[in-house]
């Protein structure tokens, strides 16, 4: 076993190869799963951090709020470490809120996105005093109008505007298009930009959209801003105040060979527009997701038995797709390599799949791996939407969660128990 080159892995540099295995930051991921057991999810904190600090660098010297995505993982854990470095939250429920608060996020910066908010969201978070609501359709501004007056409060609005550009990603991930069900149609925005101003219990603070994904090109990025800042310019000219941008997130990060732009090389060609077009003194809003954790974690995994087959070899671990459901859900990739490389075994290609009882309980397909039974592998890029979008399947419990920091690992969710994923559950008299 000898050194292997970190940047052949998919992932935080944190992520690296000892003589003694594989490690993400000081901690040997073996003696991790040995400690806690597996599946086992591993995020490193210095990678979320660097993930950040590309966006701050991006903004640096510009009045810009960077709000965490927090569906892509919404670990307590994980959004301590986001809301200690100043960032805010774009939320999409009322659970979502509770746990910034649980979390001591600053409810001043969080935004709350998505097209089905309840009134009873709305009175939660009007009383927890966020900073602006993400509107995405007319009933919505009729429905949080009457809600913000009935409790006698003004609601900070800004209008998710669709500007039909393609971000070239996933059908499922894709949200900027017609068709899609997410914000306003571009040429409707003016008006209902007119309308929102009208409703006594609104208060118009900003323009938003969000275009998709897991982009990896940056002339999506660029033809959106081109489409808001034309309609910026109309609103402006019909006498409302537009306060703040926000250009949602979307950025990707490296599953496989992707190569995205980096967050501040992305920020200065977009500024640079800002700057050309005159809007580059108002504030900026981001809302990135994945590419803040994405690739700051793993996921540990127990090779429990090899199967050889006619057609296929299968490698039968103990993560599923209830624990990793991007594989079943989107045809995703994620890199799967070894705690250990063993050099002296065998290499096979193998189906690397779950104990779910689905056909689409795969993890990996046709990966050249040198496993046995026992040996642990270490799913990659497993940051974003693994754990915030694990269920229950098959009654398996959730993955214990382990983040560290340097020298130091925080247990920051305990495996779930079977008692667990039943607890509130009734037996009949
Ligand atoms: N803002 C809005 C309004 C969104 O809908 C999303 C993601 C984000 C921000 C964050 O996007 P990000 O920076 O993470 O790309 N489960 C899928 C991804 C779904 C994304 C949903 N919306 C996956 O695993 O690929």
């Amino acid at each position: 076993m000898n050194t292997t080159a970190s940047t052949a892995l998919p992932g935080a540099p944190q992520l690296a190869y000892r003589q003694d295995g594989l490690y993400l930051e000081a901690a040997r991921l073996d003696d991790l799963a040995s400690q806690y057991g597996t599946p086992l999810f591993v995020y490193s904190k210095a990678a979320m951090l660097a993930a950040l600090a590309a966006y701050q660098q991006g903004f640096a010297g510009r009045d810009a709020q960077i709000c965490y995505a927090m569906k892509a993982n919404s670990s307590l854990g994980v959004l301590q470490v986001f809301a200690r470095a100043g960032c805010g939250f774009d939320i999409v429920s009322g659970g979502e809120l509770e746990r910034v608060l649980a979390a001591g996020g600053d409810m001043r910066k969080v935004i709350f996105s998505g097209v089905g908010k309840t009134r009873s969201e709305m009175r939660q978070a009007l009383t927890a005093g966020i900073g602006c609501f993400n509107v995405e359709s007319e009933a919505e501004l009729d429905v949080l109008s009457g809600v913000a007056l009935a409790m006698g409060r003004i609601a900070p609005v800004s209008i998710r505007v669709n500007p039909n550009v393609d971000p070239k990603t996933h059908p499922y991930i894709s949200t900027g298009l017609k068709g899609n069900k997410f914000g306003v149609a571009h040429e409707d925005a003016l008006r209902i930009y007119r309308y929102a101003a009208s409703l006594a219990g609104l208060q118009v603070v900003g323009i938003d959209c969000h275009i998709g994904s897991q982009i990896t090109e940056t002339t999506p990025y660029l033809d959106a801003m081109d489409r808001i800042l034309d309609l910026v310019d109309s609103i402006e000219a019909a006498g409302i105040t537009i306060e703040h941008i926000d250009f949602g997130g979307g950025l990707g990060i490296n599953y496989n060979q992707d190569a995205p732009p980096a967050a501040d090389a992305l920020w200065q060609e977009l500024l640079a527009k800002l700057d050309a077009r005159g809007h580059g003194g108002k504030k900026l809003m981001v809302e990135p997701g994945r590419s803040l954790v994405g690739n700051a974690g793993v996921c540990l995994t127990e090779v429990l038995y090899l199967k050889p087959g006619e057609q296929k070899n299968f490698c039968v671990i103990d993560a599923a797709m209830n624990d990793l459901p991007r594989p079943a859900m989107y045809q995703a990739f994620h890199a799967i390599v070894p705690l250990e490389p063993h050099r002296d075994r065998q290499q096979a290609s193998y189906d690397v799949v779950g104990p779910v009882c689905e056909s689409g309980d795969w993890i990996g397909r046709d990966r050249t791996l040198a496993v046995a039974a026992g040996d642990r592998l270490a799913v990659l890029s497993a940051g974003a939407y693994c754990m915030s979008m694990a269920s229950n399947y098959n009654t398996r419990g959730r993955a214990a969660e382990v983040l560290v920091d340097g020298e130091q690992t925080h247990l920051i969710r305990e495996r779930e128990t079977a008692a667990d994923t039943f607890r509130g559950e009734k037996l009949l008299p």
